[in-house]
């Protein structure tokens, strides 16, 4: 899969590229990343991107035409106004990233194979406070698309005409507001990346987390070991433990130290459902209107209260 960027912080990006799982998932080729300087699609001699509000009002308001000529650059036209497949070849295509964009972090990355399945429309999401919010379902649609564009806000916002030109989605990562949509791409690459076949090492661990699929899906033991359920109807997940089994003299709670799968699985049952109750009392009501809660499980919420 591939994402492209386009920011006026390309600088921004190159730490979450070269640390970590997204830094391997890079160099084995399972995701790909365009960076697209909007400031090299300015053509006065300041480099704008912003501009002050018609209406009046705080701020600034990024320009229209950098961004609608840096869309330009890879390929993507308004929505309504699409090439037909096939009129631009994928070479074609990947000749336009030369110069002004880079292909992190590996430049001989064959941008050919990645742009293949381009030539339908890839998805454009805006970042912006205003928009949709995210959240692990939307980040396993987007995970399953081959092409994806984050178009990072900044100052007061971006012209509305780029959102109504272009876009697919508006986005936002939660009720808060940030200086610009740069960390919020990272977070949306970071939650879709790691759902991508072959990016975690172990394939099932993505699953067995906090909003994870939902109970019936997840296999619940693997050889007779319990695989636990987190995950389980969007519930949080439990508390996890390592050596030693004495740390400032705290002990790990003692159901996990038996080895009795049965015990091991009630404990962290119990345990999601208090951490849950506490933290996201939203999710746990929602998880007793979906039926995800078994009689056990509202027994032991009854005895909580
Ligand atoms: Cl995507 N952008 C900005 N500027 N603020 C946000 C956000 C995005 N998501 C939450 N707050």
């Amino acid at each position: 899969m591939r994402f492209e960027i386009v920011t006026i912080f390309p600088g921004f990006f190159a730490s979450i590229f070269e640390n970590g799982i997204l830094r391997r998932a890079l160099a084995e080729g399972l995701v790909e990343v365009g960076i697209h300087d909007l400031r090299a699609f300015t053509h006065d001699r300041h480099r704008t991107v912003d501009d002050r509000p018609f209406g009046g009002g705080e701020g600034m308001v990024l320009k229209p035409e950098p961004i609608a000529a840096a869309l330009d650059s890879i390929g993507i036209a308004p929505k309504a106004a699409q090439p037909s497949v096939g009129s631009r070849s994928s070479s074609e295509t990947a000749a336009l990233y030369q110069g002004k964009t880079s292909v992190m972090p590996n430049p001989d990355l064959n941008n050919d194979r990645a742009l293949a399945p381009a030539e339908m429309r890839p998805t454009v999401i805006l970042l912006s406070a205003q928009g949709r919010p995210f959240t692990q379902s939307l980040a396993r649609e987007i995970a399953a698309l081959d092409r994806v564009v984050l178009i990072c806000g900044r100052y007061e916002g971006v012209d509305e005409r780029i959102n109504q030109l272009y876009c697919d989605m508006e986005l936002s990562i939660g009720d808060y507001v940030l200086s610009g949509g740069e960390l919020a791409a990272a977070v949306v690459i970071d939650a879709a990346m790691r759902l991508l076949p072959g990016v975690l090492g172990n394939e099932a661990s993505s699953e067995f987390e906090s909003f994870g699929v939902p109970d019936a899906d997840i296999a619940t033991e693997v050889e007779g070991v319990p695989r636990s359920q987190h995950g389980a109807g969007g519930l949080l997940d439990y508390p996890h433990y390592t050596r030693p089994a004495e740390f400032a003299g705290l002990k790990v709670p003692e159901p996990l130290l038996n080895g009795d799968h049965q015990a091991i699985r009630r404990w962290r049952r119990e345990q999601q459902l208090r951490k849950t109750l506490v933290n996201r009392p939203d999710l746990l009501e929602q998880a007793k209107r979906s039926g995800a809660l078994s009689r056990k499980d509202l027994e032991f919420l009854e005895k909580l209260r």
